[in-house]
């Protein structure tokens, strides 16, 4: 018996998600698609996994480049979700960047990157799961964009007031 796809987006949708822009490099090209289907897999040895849509033009980058770094996005980088979320060649003309020790594009301001070297590639249905080894990354400052039901927010509770976790 076939699940509804419908139902299982709508069943999902409600697992709020931090957004990241996954980005790769292969030679002198870069490329970049937003995504959630992201988590960290293993601490050791440090394993980070991402799903990827077998159609996504990044499916070759990644292959070539073999390296991937994800960048978790603020809230106020929903203009840069919505772009790398539109299929088609990714303007990075706008974006501050700097490089990652795999040569992985890093956005600048991200609220914190990790940069992976690829280790396995697997089957996932429709999707192909990447295991990328990290090699590097950073945090900053910020407040993270959520995507949830469909539509992006942020940590903010009904008073408007941020309701962000104190540093520990
Ligand atoms: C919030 C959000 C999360 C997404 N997460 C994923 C994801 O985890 N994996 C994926 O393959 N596509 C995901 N997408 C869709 C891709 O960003 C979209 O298909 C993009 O156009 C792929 O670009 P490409 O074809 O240039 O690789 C997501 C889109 C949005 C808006």
């Amino acid at each position: 018996m076939t699940f509804d796809s419908k139902l299982q987006r709508k069943i999902m949708g409600c697992f709020a998600t931090g957004v990241t822009l996954v980005t790769t490099r292969s030679g002198d090209d870069i490329w970049g698609m937003t995504a959630n289907a992201v988590m960290s897999l293993s601490l050791d040895p440090p394993l980070i996994l991402i799903a990827v849509d077998r159609r996504n033009a990044i499916q070759k980058y990644l292959r070539d480049g073999q390296c991937f770094a994800v960048n978790m996005l603020r809230v106020e980088h929903e203009a840069i979700s919505n772009a790398f979320a539109t299929p088609g060649p990714k303007d990075f003309s706008q974006i501050s960047l700097t490089v990652g020790e795999t040569g992985a594009p890093i956005l600048a301001d991200a609220m914190a990157y990790i940069d992976c070297r690829l280790e396995h590639t697997l089957s996932g249905g429709d999707h192909d799961i990447f295991i990328g080894r990290a090699v590097g990354g950073s945090v900053n400052e910020g407040s993270p964009l959520i995507f949830f039901k469909g539509k992006y927010c942020g940590l903010f509770d009904e008073t408007g007031v941020d309701r962000l976790p104190a540093d520990s």
